[in-house]
């Protein structure tokens, strides 16, 4: 589907967004083998999260979706049965490497694939470990789906991830729920720690001293009650952007997950003088939460964006907005992002054409972007890739582009955020 998006004047309102895409997966999984039953409220409607609950029912666990979210009847960690047929992850790759980790601990074999997208995607990071855990797995190539994995026995490891990844790190310590012994996982920088909190709720609690994080396999999850998801922090980033860049915009981003391991984009807008305002804090399933408030009070970015390290990991799905938003203001400079060649598309290539298509000067490097800045975004045909991040990036930059913008697949928003474009009509009205 083709969509035509034209220059905005302002923004005015208050934004709802979608539950957390990788809570929401989370929640699911733990709740599907754990004893007792778990209501999600506020699960993500995306369509990577519905890949989840797709998998999960394929695998005897019955979710019931209600008009606020979910109720998922845990059948316990040994009570999961053989899918007939392949298990779809569709595009998600939180969807495969998650759910590898919970198979590769179950007596029976399973076939797991996915879309194109998620086909090309690298899968030998879970592979290895699996197999060193004493799964038996094969691949396309010893790294791409269909994947085959017949699981149990699993023993527990020490295992060193090189890649930093939460979704490698997640999969091991769900399959060490199911191994002998205790799993400890060490990454190269933090990542994103929603499992080690869930898992923790669910009553296998994770010990995290620094980078390693170890499970005891014999604990049995119990379903912790009702759970409510926070608002997306990766839906709220466009929407931030949008409020700083659209001249006269006044928005209030409501209940919005600040989890720290999650919030790199507002650590790297607050050293170029970028403060947001954050009010009502609060926790919401055990995340901290805040409504974001961006205005004409709001500071603008006084000085180049820089990520490398430690915050471009945390920042690592932001990358792309944070590419626009450099562009703008002035300037940004990502380096160690070279994983992002390897997501749903590459996207340090696609946001660099789209960039360039828009009349805007770009450097694309092995690892990274450099993006001068105080430049203005000409209206262009651009390329989504089908990539959800990089339409959403891209349709947040035609707002303030000279002239309209086409994207030549927007429905690819859906999977994670399927109601962004009402979300900007509504803004408009
Ligand atoms: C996710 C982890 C990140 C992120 C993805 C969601 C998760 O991927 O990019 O959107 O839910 O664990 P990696 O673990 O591959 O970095």
């Amino acid at each position: 589907m083709v969509r035509r998006l034209e220059p905005v004047r302002w923004l005015r309102g208050t934004v709802s967004l979608p539950g957390d895409k990788s809570i929401s997966h989370r929640m699911a999984m733990l709740a599907a083998i754990a004893e007792g039953e778990t209501f999600i409220a506020g699960y993500s409607e995306s369509a990577d999260c519905a890949a989840t609950l797709d998998c999960l029912r394929r695998l005897g666990v019955r979710c019931q979706r209600t008009a606020t979210g979910v109720c998922i009847t845990g059948v316990g960690k040994r009570g999961l049965r053989p899918a007939s047929g392949t298990l779809d992850a569709a595009n998600s790759g939180t969807t495969i490497r998650l759910l590898s980790g919970v198979l590769a601990g179950q007596p029976f074999e399973t076939h797991i694939t996915g879309d194109a997208s998620l086909r090309r995607r690298p899968m030998r990071r879970i592979i290895e470990p699996l197999r060193q855990m004493g799964a038996t797995i094969s691949a396309v190539d010893d790294n791409l789906a269909p994947l085959t994995i017949r699981g149990g026995n699993l023993q527990g490891i020490t295992y060193e991830v090189t890649v930093p990844s939460a979704q490698v790190k997640s999969c091991l310590l769900l399959a060490g729920l199911f191994a002998s012994g205790q799993t400890t996982v060490i990454e190269p920088m933090p990542t994103r720690d929603h499992t080690e909190r869930l898992l923790g709720a669910f009553g296998a609690p994770v010990a995290s001293h620094g980078l390693a994080h170890t499970i005891v396999g014999s604990c049995q999850l119990e379903s912790p009650g009702p759970l409510s998801v926070p608002g997306d922090f990766s839906a709220a980033a466009f929407w931030l952007a949008a409020g700083l860049m659209v001249e006269s915009a006044e928005l209030v981003i409501e209940g919005v997950g600040l989890n720290p391991t999650r919030t790199g984009l507002l650590t790297a807008l607050h050293e170029a003088g970028c403060a947001i305002e954050v009010i009502n804090k609060r926790t919401v399933g055990g995340e901290p939460v805040g409504d974001l408030c961006v205005n004409a009070l709001t500071p603008r970015p006084s000085k180049l964006l820089r990520l490398e390290g430690a915050l471009t990991a945390n920042a690592i799905d932001e990358i792309p907005i944070l590419a626009v938003l450099g562009s703008y203001f002035h300037g940004l400079e990502v380096t160690d992002a070279g994983e992002l060649r390897v997501k749903e598309s590459d996207r340090l290539a696609l946001v660099a054409r789209n960039l360039r298509a828009m009349g805007v000067e770009v450097e694309e490097r092995t690892d990274g972007l450099k993006v001068p800045g105080g430049q203005r975004f000409r209206g262009a045909s651009l390329e989504t890739g089908g990539d959800h991040r990089i339409a959403m990036a891209f349709a947040i930059a035609a707002l303030v582009a000279e002239g309209p913008t086409l994207l030549d697949d927007a429905a690819c928003v859906g999977i994670s955020f399927p109601t962004f474009f009402t979300v900007l009509e509504q803004l408009q009205s």
